[in-house]
C-alpha cells in the first residue's frame, strides 16, 4: 500500500528495510577541525536562512514520527553550538510515541548542558574522542581543548548518561590507542567505539588511510580476553565485551560496509537535504518542499518515493554517485 493510501503507514525501502532511524545534522558547523572530518580552514558555511528553522526541523520529525520513526539521532556539525538545542530537543521529547533520542557530540560544550538534557530525559551520548594524549587529540582535532572534553565524558558517565565514545583510528596516529581505550571500559561503564576511518575529509587532498576493522579486532584478541556480545553483523557496531570489565567495546566497520543489509537510517542534513546512503548523494530537497507550502502529505510521499530507490548497499551506491566522494562529514552529517 502507498503511503498517500494509508496515512499511518510505516516507512519500508525497495529492500524490505523497515526505516525507522533518522540521522538529523542540526548545523554543519563545528568548533573543531577534526582532519579526516574538515580541512583546516573548515568547510565553506553556508548563509543562515538555508539552514533549516527549528520549527522546520521538527514538523519534519513529526510527519516521520507518524509513520513509524522511531529513534533520532542528533549530529552536525557540533550539535551544541546551534543556538537553542535544548528547547528543540524537549520539543523532539514530547512527539508521540516518543522516539528514542541520542545526540552525538564532541563534547568540548557537553557538561553545560547535562542538567537541562536529563530534565528532557535525553540520555544517549555519543562523544567522539580521538584520543587519551591531550597532544593527539590536538593534533587531530587542530584544537586544544582535550580536557574539556575528557570532563564532560567523565561527568555524564557519573550522572547515569548512556555514553559511547567513537574513535576514528588512524594509522600512525591513534592506533597505539586501541588498548588503553578498551581499558578505559575496565571501570567505566562505557561502550568503546572503533570506527573504520571514511573518506569524507571534505578535501581531495587530504591522504585517506584505511585502517579496517578485522586488523582492530585481532588487536583486541591478542591483548585482552575478549567475548563478541552480538553474533551477527548486522548491528552497525560489532560489540565486545572483555571479561569482568564493566563497559564494552565495539567496533564500526563503516568503509568495509558490513552491515548495509539492515540499514534503517534516513538521514537529513542542516540544509534539510536527504540522503538515503552515506555512500550516495542526496536524493530529496526537504527545504525546497518546506518553503513551498507543502502538505505533510505531500512530504511523506516524496520521501517513500526515494526509500523505493535505495541501493542494496554502499557500495552501490557509491558506484554511482557523479560527484567525487571528498564531500565533509559535517556537511553529511554523520
Ligand atoms: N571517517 C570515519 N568517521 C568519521 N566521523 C567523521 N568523519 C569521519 C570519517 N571521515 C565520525 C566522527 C564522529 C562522528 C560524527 O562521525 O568520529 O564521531
Ligand atoms: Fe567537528 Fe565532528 Fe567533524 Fe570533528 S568530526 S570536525 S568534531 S563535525
Amino acid at each position: 500500500m502507498s503511503i498517500a493510501e494509508n496515512n499511518s503507514s510505516i516507512l519500508i525501502d525497495n529492500h524490505g528495510r523497515r526505516m525507522d532511524y533518522l540521522r538529523l545534522a542540526v548545523t554543519d558547523r563545528c568548533n573543531l577541525r577534526c582532519q579526516y572530518c574538515m580541512p583546516e580552514q573548515g568547510v565553506k558555511h553556508v548563509p543562515h536562512d538555508n539552514i533549516l528553522r527549528w520549527e522546520e526541523m521538527l514538523r519534519l520529525c513529526r510527519i516521520l514520527v507518524d509513520h513509524g520513526l522511531r529513534k533520532i539521532r542528533i549530529t552536525g556539525g557540533e550539535p551544541f553550538v546551534r543556538k537553542d538545542l535544548v528547547p528543540f530537543l524537549a520539543e523532539l521529547a514530547k512527539l508521540e510515541p516518543r522516539p528514542q533520542i541520542g545526540i552525538t557530540t564532541n563534547g568540548v560544550l557537553l557538561d553545560r548542558y547535562l542538567d537541562q538534557l536529563e530534565e528532557a530525559d535525553i540520555k544517549h551520548l555519543n562523544i567522539s574522542l580521538d584520543s587519551l594524549s591531550p597532544q593527539i587529540y590536538k593534533k587531530i582535532t587542530r584544537r586544544n581543548n582535550f580536557k574539556e572534553t575528557w570532563n564532560s565524558l567523565l561527568k555524564a558517565v557519573n550522572r547515569g548518561f548512556n555514553v559511547k565514545t567513537n574513535t576514528v583510528l588512524q594509522p600512525g596516529l591513534n592506533d597505539d590507542e586501541i588498548e588503553d581505550f578498551v581499558k578505559l571500559t575496565k571501570s567505566l561503564p562505557i561502550t568503546a567505539r572503533f570506527i573504520e576511518p571514511m573518506p569524507f575529509s571534505g578535501s581531495p587532498d587530504h591522504e585517506f588511510q584505511e585502517f579496517s576493522g578485522y586488523k582492530i579486532k585481532e588487536r583486541l584478541e591478542k591483548a585482552f580476553d575478549i567475548k563478541p556480545l552480538n553474533k551477527n553483523d548486522s548491528r552497525v557496531a560489532t560489540l565486545y565485551k572483555v571479561k569482568g570489565y564493566a563497559g564494552r567495546v565495539g567496533i564500526i566497520f563503516a568503509f568495509s560496509r558490513t552491515f548495509c543489509d539492515s540499514c534503517s537510517r534516513m538521514r537529513i542534513s542542516a540544509q534539510g537535504q536527504m540522503r538515503t546512503c552515506l555512500y550516495g548523494q542526496n536524493v530529496l530537497d526537504l527545504r525546497e518542499l518546506l518553503r513551498c507550502g507543502s502538505s505533510d502529505k505531500t512530504i511523506i510521499n516524496a520521501i517513500n518515493n526515494v526509500l523505493q530507490k535505495r541501493f542494496k548497499n554502499g557500495f552501490e551506491a557509491e558506484k554511482h554517485r557523479t560527484k567525487s566522494l571528498f564531500e565533509s562529514m559535517s556537511a553529511i552529517g554523520g
